[in-house]
């Protein structure tokens, strides 16, 4: 196959935004208990934090990091997870039938981004909760002191306010599995009040109304056009969440699933900005993605339902093949050609539950096929995203129709260009030709490509390394020419 795209620095999309590099750490399986925090672990430091996964979160190149969850959150209580850790309560996690044990909680996720250098992003409670709770929390954790609760966060250690900027309003409040579930003019009031309240201790935070759990809920359009009616004035983003995985063996409708992230933040665009014309407003809303990743859902769904109440079980615990980083890159793709309106997106999750990271408990840690798409664009994406314009050859998909075998982006700053690309066919190499007259005379400094002879091949605590980036030897100066081989992700720096 023959593709081509164009550089062409006077042809910007928005600056990259560096909250794109998200992850999310729920309360959920082993992604706090032996994922973040395991205090026996031999790398385990002061506060019981695995310096292992700590190094490999930097080296991710994480920049904020969702907490406490996900579906977990709207059943949670964040004062049981405060004060000396032995008084804590244990309480039934009705979200993933589980033992919260409380060991963790909001002051010491905190101290772990601080040291994991990334930036807290906190959800309230609006499924079994409500306004009271979340302007509590808010209080304690950004209120400097001088109040009981900003007075106890102190007591408890904290002295300096944990400054947290952004807050989610709840989570998935559109789907029937959500405890507290509700109605979207019942959430949308909810939200929009929240937010009122949240804004009257700190007019300048940042919130996130609850968006649709997926583009084929029943709900959706609807649904963030209802919401945003309630709180277009008082919330910043609209939430999107979206999960991929192959069904039945149709790789090539999965290699091309950016097509439906694509129409996901296209549709939620088109209806916040109609919301925003009838309510004759100029302000405009962003979307955080703030769940997105290959998840094998119907995996799950087939599982043995859990009958006791487990303390960390061992859940969602999808292990990643090649194919799956090359579908993710084409999700990173997508989130980074729409940086003009997807400006914050957190993969989920960070640790052990659908991760890049895996750990065995008082074990090794070690990366799955996915921490490399996320770790290269986090690393090299810089400066402004180009509009490339790609132009590659179509194939039929079932879910889809006709998708192009290959899709780009590229992103250029003071230190170089990057070009990011996948080659979705199955068995044929993608030519691309690289036009970058308009750079003046640059040449590839690095181009690297994420690929095996068994799509389905993975790493393990024993193979850690069997799929990771490697030097791309097909690489031509006049015209650039870079081959992509068949299910590739693939990294091209030029300076
Ligand atoms: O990330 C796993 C789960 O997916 C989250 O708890 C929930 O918000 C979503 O359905």
């Amino acid at each position: 196959h023959q593709a081509k795209l164009t550089l062409d620095p006077a042809f910007t999309i928005a600056p990259v935004r560096r909250r794109t590099f998200g992850t999310f750490v729920e309360h959920l399986g082993r992604c706090v208990y032996t994922g973040i925090h395991e205090p026996g672990h031999p790398t385990a430091d002061d506060d019981g934090f695995r310096r292992d996964v700590l190094d490999l979160t930097r080296e991710l190149g994480v920049s904020v990091v969702r907490y406490p969850g996900g579906n977990f959150v709207s059943g949670y209580r964040w004062e049981d997870g405060i004060g000396p850790v032995a008084q804590r309560p244990r309480r039934l996690d009705l979200a993933w039938h589980s033992t919260e044990t409380n060991e963790v909680g909001v002051d010491e996720f905190v101290r772990w981004c601080r040291k994991a250098g990334v930036e807290p992003m906190m959800a309230v409670n609006l499924g079994t909760r409500g306004i009271a709770e979340a302007l509590d929390l808010l209080e304690y954790c950004n209120h400097p002191s001088g109040t009981a609760l900003s007075d106890l966060r102190v007591a408890n250690g904290s002295k300096e306010p944990h400054g947290i900027r952004m807050w989610c309003l709840g989570n998935e409040l559109d789907g029937p599995w959500q405890t507290g579930h509700k109605t979207a003019h019942e959430y949308g009031r909810l939200a929009a009040e929240t937010a009122r309240a949240m804004r009257t201790i700190d007019p300048t935070l940042e919130l996130v109304a609850c968006g649709s759990s997926g583009s084929g809920m029943p709900t959706f359009g609807a649904w963030e056009a209802t919401v945003l009616e309630e709180a277009y004035d008082v919330v910043d983003y609209v939430s999107c969440h979206a999960y991929y995985q192959e069904h039945d063996g149709d790789l090539g409708s999965f290699l091309a699933c950016s097509t439906d992230m694509e129409y996901f933040i296209r549709s939620v665009v088109a209806t916040a900005d109609s919301v925003g014309a009838r309510l004759k407003s100029r302000k405009r809303i962003d979307i955080s993605f703030d769940e997105w990743n290959i998840w094998y859902q119907t995996r799950n769904r087939d599982a043995e339902p859990l009958t006791d109440w487990p303390v960390a079980p061992r859940l969602l615990e999808d292990q990643y093949h090649l194919a799956d980083a090359v579908a993710f890159g084409g999700l990173l793709i997508t989130l980074l050609r729409n940086s003009d309106r997807v400006t914050a997106a957190c993969l989920a999750q960070l640790v052990n539950v659908i991760a890049p990271i895996m750990t065995e408990p008082g074990g090794r840690v070690w990366r799955q096929t996915t921490f490399h798409p996320f770790a290269q664009a986090s690393r090299h994406a810089a400066g402004d995203v180009l509009r490339v314009e790609p132009v590659a050859p179509a194939y039929e998909t079932k879910a889809y129709g006709e998708v192009p075998v290959m899709d780009a982006v590229a992103t250029h700053g003071e230190d170089g260009t990057t070009v990011f690309a996948v080659n979705r066919s199955a068995d044929r190499a993608v030519s691309l030709e690289i036009d970058a007259r308009a750079l003046g005379g640059v040449r590839v400094v690095e181009a690297t490509t994420l690929t095996d002879p068994d799509v389905y091949a993975r790493n393990s605590a024993d193979e850690p390394d069997r799929i990771a980036p490697r030097a791309n030897p097909d690489v031509e100066a006049d015209p650039l020419r870079v081959l992509l081989p068949p299910v590739s992700w693939n990294v091209i720096r030029l300076a």
